[in-house]
């Protein structure tokens, strides 16, 4: 396998083996004020505390077609203030829920530091969530109030979530619900709640094989791992211009589009508008892009537009550029190096880690199609299903043992599936399989269950099986990944309809748009196949590794649990 040669040994974490040999959790703490006053608030940290001495600094800076709106961190301070004051008077107290369903603005990011400031738990949601997603989201975990926007609104169940009092309505609230521009009148000081490091941060939704989405619950301390990682992944300097890609519906979003750039002072860039190769560059060019954090489904689009393109901006600001969320393949890498004079540097990580386990880091040589090594103070390691540790190039689970500062705290009602996570004790499962090489590289094998990867975002079948089932003329569904070359995965659905019923081409179309009318447009499956029974096992359990198995033309494997269909 061919290495290429460290991108940049001058870097914040400089040697590798070095840091690992001698990095402390412990020192990492140091640089935070909570180390000294012993209060924690991650939003005061973030934000807050930068203002006496980069006050003036651009802390978010949003850019669409038209206009660029920016926040100084002395601004984003003031303005989440003011919405903390008003959540208070509106009654919303610690620990409670409150959804931000809003399309990106500097809002939303107003709001979440606002939600924190008050010690309630933001749980922010993608914009492109129907009523039937958003209904899933909320009955479990019984939100007071929702911050979203004009546009929006109405897909919010109001009527079906009883817990729901509140709806604060950006451009444009009507009747009960509250403006959120009125914010703008209230107080401009706030002492934010202040909690310990055990204290609830925020919760993610998330999806697995099986059930509905589940409740990842992270800690303020999850910002002790978004720091460091900032620092030595992301290598961000005080300088640097910033740009994630991610939605911060998308835990990439929030670890890595808010926290690590705002811990380490820096700020972060913010885009709306849909993925085009030239808004995306145009990006880059606008804001002066340093430091650029995406993901393989957008670099494969980057790359069918080709290196012409490239020439009409100019994208000599970018000094850095990661990936996460897919395997990245290492033509990719190859097609950076000439078109962006650059490697892509990987990342692997997940929800329930809260921050970037393993990495290629700047200082270390990348070897294309491996995510790297595990993050100083991160142990990983292969082990097999009994939990024992396997061998160099052996495909097992990929597990990291617990402790790191960023690990889940709990998922939201529902103890036992987070009990499932650490099975083998100390070892925190991921539900990846991986191998790590004779130079402790790892490489990603492929997912142990049935979740979906598309493009980058992780989809439950289950979830998209229920909403199809809703569907009248459908009896049963069945949904799985199948490999794209751009995508990575799609998702395709197996579906039983009811009788006499015409099994037509506009069924297809009509139930692909029931799946993103209902749940969400990157839920919806691309490809739909009649079929007259899906394989289950002889307890009644749907079988999808057999319809992949059967769509990819390979070997059954072991069916001595099958039934009917198979
Ligand atoms: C996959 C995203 C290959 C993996 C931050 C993981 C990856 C899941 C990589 C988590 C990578 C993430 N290479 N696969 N570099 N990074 N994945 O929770 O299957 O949305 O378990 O978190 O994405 O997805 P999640």
């Amino acid at each position: 396998m061919d290495k290429l040669a460290a991108h940049n040994p001058e870097s914040n974490m400089g040697d590798y083996d070095k840091a690992r040999s001698t990095f402390r959790w412990e020192d990492v703490a140091k640089n935070f004020e909570f180390s000294v006053t012993g209060k924690v608030n991650a939003a005061y940290e973030a934000v807050d505390r930068h203002v006496e001495e980069l006050g003036d600094k651009i802390a978010l800076r949003f850019l669409d077609d038209e206009k660029e709106v920016t926040y100084t961190f002395r601004e984003l301070s003031v303005a989440s203030n003011r919405f903390a004051n008003l959540l208070l008077e509106l009654g919303i107290k610690q620990g409670d829920r409150v959804f931000i369903f809003m399309p990106r603005s500097i809002e939303l990011y107003v709001a979440f530091f606002g939600i924190l400031k008050i010690a309630a738990i933001p749980v922010p949601l993608f914009e492109a969530f129907m009523r039937a997603g958003l209904l899933d989201r909320m009955s479990d975990c019984d939100p007071v109030a929702v911050v979203t926007h004009n546009s929006l609104k109405d897909r919010i169940p109001r009527d079906e979530v009883p817990s729901l009092k509140t709806l604060i309505v950006a451009d444009g609230a009507e009747g009960d619900e509250i403006s959120f521009d009125e914010n703008r009148t209230r107080k401009g000081t706030f002492e934010p709640v202040w909690l310990g490091l055990d204290d609830p941060l925020l919760i993610h939704y998330t999806s697995g094989s099986t059930g509905k989405p589940k409740g990842v619950l992270h800690a303020q301390r999850a910002i002790i791992g978004h720091y460091q990682t900032g620092k030595w992944i992301l290598d961000l300097k005080k300088d640097d211009v910033y740009w994630c890609t991610a939605d911060p519906g998308w835990v990439t979003g929030t670890s890595y589009g808010i926290f690590a750039p705002l811990l380490n002072g820096v700020g972060t860039t913010i885009i709306r508008g849909r993925f085009t190769a030239k808004r995306w560059y145009r990006t880059i060019e606008r804001a002066g892009v340093t430091v650029w954090y995406t993901a393989p489904t957008a670099l494969r689009l980057l790359m069918g537009k080709g290196e012409e393109l490239i020439s009409e901006f100019d994208l000599s600001s970018l000094r850095l550029i990661l990936s996460v969320g897919e395997p990245l393949n290492p033509e990719v890498i190859h097609w950076a190096l000439k078109a962006y004079k650059q490697p892509i540097h990987d990342t692997w990580w997940m929800t329930e880690t809260g921050m970037i386990m393993i990495s290629n880091y700047p200082s270390m040589p990348i070897k294309p199609g491996s995510m790297g090594k595990p993050f100083p103070g991160v142990e990983a390691a292969i082990i097999d299903d009994e939990g024992v540790e396997l061998g160099v190039n052996e495909v097992g689970n990929l597990a990291l043992k617990k402790g790191w500062p960023s690990m889940m705290k709990s998922i939201w009602k529902r103890d036992e599936k987070y009990r499932e996570y650490f099975r083998h004790d100390p070892w925190f499962t991921s539900g990846d399989a991986a191998y790590v090489d004779e130079d402790g590289y790892f490489h990603f094998h492929g997912r142990v269950d049935d979740v979906i990867n598309t493009a980058g975002e992780r989809v439950g079948p289950f979830e998209v099986e229920s909403r199809l089932v809703e569907h009248p003329l459908v009896v049963e569904a069945a949904v799985i990944g199948k490999p794209d070359p751009v995508r990575g995965e799609i998702i395709k659905a197996f579906v039983v309809v009811k009788e006499g019923v015409d099994e037509s081409e506009e069924l297809k179309s009509e139930l692909i748009e029931f799946v993103k009318k209902g749940l969400a447009a990157h839920a919806a499956p691309r490809e739909i196949e009649f079929i007259d029974t899906l394989p289950k096992t002889r307890s009644g359990k749907i079988m999808r590794r057999v319809l992949k198995a059967r769509e990819l033309g390979l070997d059954l494997g072991d069916l001595s649990g099958a039934g009917e269909g198979v």
